[in-house]
């Protein structure tokens, strides 16, 4: 299945975006981050302790939006890997998400 979340246009490069999805009844949490003309997607579930990432509405990435960043306990994890390099749960990983550019549109494999 496969899910259409927004016009790629919507997410500035760097940037990110955080999207409420319905799978199988259950909804979702996931976010986007556009960096170096990439997109990445992610749960939006800190490996430390399970809740949200974001520090602001959108917010996904650190200061010099190198990293994204838990706003809770300021993890570090890899904006293309998931994986945590900095923090309480170094070596983790945030859960991807598959998804792809069709016409612009960025869409979930979900
Ligand atoms: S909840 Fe994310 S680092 Fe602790």
């Amino acid at each position: 299945m496969t899910t259409n979340l927004c016009d790629i246009s919507e997410i500035p490069d760097p940037g990110s975006k955080s999207f409420q999805l319905n799978d199988n009844g259950q909804s979702l949490e996931i976010f986007v981050v556009h960096k170096n003309a990439g997109f990445y997607a992610f749960i939006n579930r800190c490996p430390h302790t399970g809740i949200n990432l974001e520090w602001q509405e959108d917010r996904f990435l650190d200061l010099d939006q190198a990293f994204i960043q838990c706003a809770t306990h300021d993890a570090l994890f890899e904006i293309d890997s998931g994986r945590c390099i900095h923090g309480p749960c170094v070596g983790e990983s945030l859960s991807a998400i598959v998804i792809e550019v069709v016409d612009n549109m960025l869409v979930a494999q979900i």
